[in-house]
């Protein structure tokens, strides 16, 4: 049995706490306006295909969706365009669709499709281009796994298809570290919280900081297998991509990354670093 609570003795009642910014936060929200920057990647989507295939994409399949953010971004930049997006969360894909979908005009909204699913299952009609951003793949930690799941995210390309990911490195990017970054109205902070160089195996965190010195901490974990540029373009040819590209991030004089991104194949090391590859069908 429960100690029964007791009766206040006190005359009034005490002022009623006022609740902290991080209890009021929503995480979804705080790690949008972090992490994510959809139309600088509609932009460089649309660039790169146009440059590989010489005309407009027009559908786009986002594999880890999440909240499908940069699936309304496409479908919103263009008439033409259609997004579908994979996530195995329902609770995110639902808060997608209450903050991100709703807010396109109807005629948008009927351009994206949303979908509880495994982005192994090779769901939806094909693509212009699948992509598979901030890194999500890095759960598939061995190769047969990254393999079938490329493999079946060529399957699901058009003919002339293009699939897009990212990667960071660096000798950055293999050390416990925190990073925080002051935004409008919270810290973000990007934890590397165990790195093991024997299976290159990765939990890095997300936390966020509030003004009144309250935090959401472990908003986000991610347990991943950092991969390396050539083992995920050799892994690419080996599901059956024809070619691969690497566009590398452009820093500026502080080492800053600049948003602008050039096709290379030799790079000075630099402590860290973020590329976009590209499979080619
Ligand atoms: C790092 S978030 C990516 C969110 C967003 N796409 C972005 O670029 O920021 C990873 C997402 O992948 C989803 N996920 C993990 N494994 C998955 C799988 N096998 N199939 C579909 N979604 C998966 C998780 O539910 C989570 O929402």
């Amino acid at each position: 049995m429960g100690k029964k609570k007791q009766k206040s003795k006190g005359k009034g009642r005490s002022k009623p706490k006022k609740k902290s910014i991080a209890s009021r936060a929503d995480r979804h929200k705080l790690y949008q306006a972090a992490v994510q920057s959809p139309e600088a990647d509609v932009e460089y989507f649309s660039t790169v295909y146009k440059e590989l295939r010489g005309r407009t994409a027009k559908s786009m399949r986002e594999d880890f969706c999440g909240t499908a953010y940069l699936s309304c971004t496409w479908a919103d930049s263009k008439k033409s365009r259609t997004a579908i997006g994979i996530d195995l969360d329902a609770p995110t894909l639902q808060w997608g669709r209450a903050h991100n979908l709703a807010k396109l005009s109807e005629a948008a909204q009927g351009r994206v499709q949303l979908v509880e699913g495994n982005v192994l299952d090779g769901l939806g009609e094909p693509t212009d281009i699948t992509c598979a951003l901030n890194f999500s793949y890095g759960v598939f930690k061995r190769r047969d796994e990254l393999r079938r799941y490329f493999e079946v995210a060529r399957q699901g390309l058009a003919d002339d298809g293009i699939f897009i990911t990212e990667l960071y490195g660096g000798f950055d990017a293999i050390v416990e570290s925190e990073e925080e970054r002051e935004l409008d109205g919270f810290t973000y902070i990007w934890q590397q919280a165990e790195y093991n160089p024997i299976n290159h195996h990765t939990l890095c965190h997300i936390h966020f900081k509030f003004p009144d010195g309250s935090k959401i901490k472990k908003a986000f974990t991610y347990d991943w297998r950092l991969w390396t540029v050539p083992e995920l373009r050799e892994v690419l040819l080996e599901a059956g991509f024809s070619d691969t590209k690497v566009y590398w991030e452009r820093t500026d004089e502080d080492g800053d990354g600049t948003g602008e991104y050039v096709a290379t194949e030799c790079e000075e090391n630099q402590e860290s670093w973020l590329v976009y590859i590209v499979g080619i069908k």
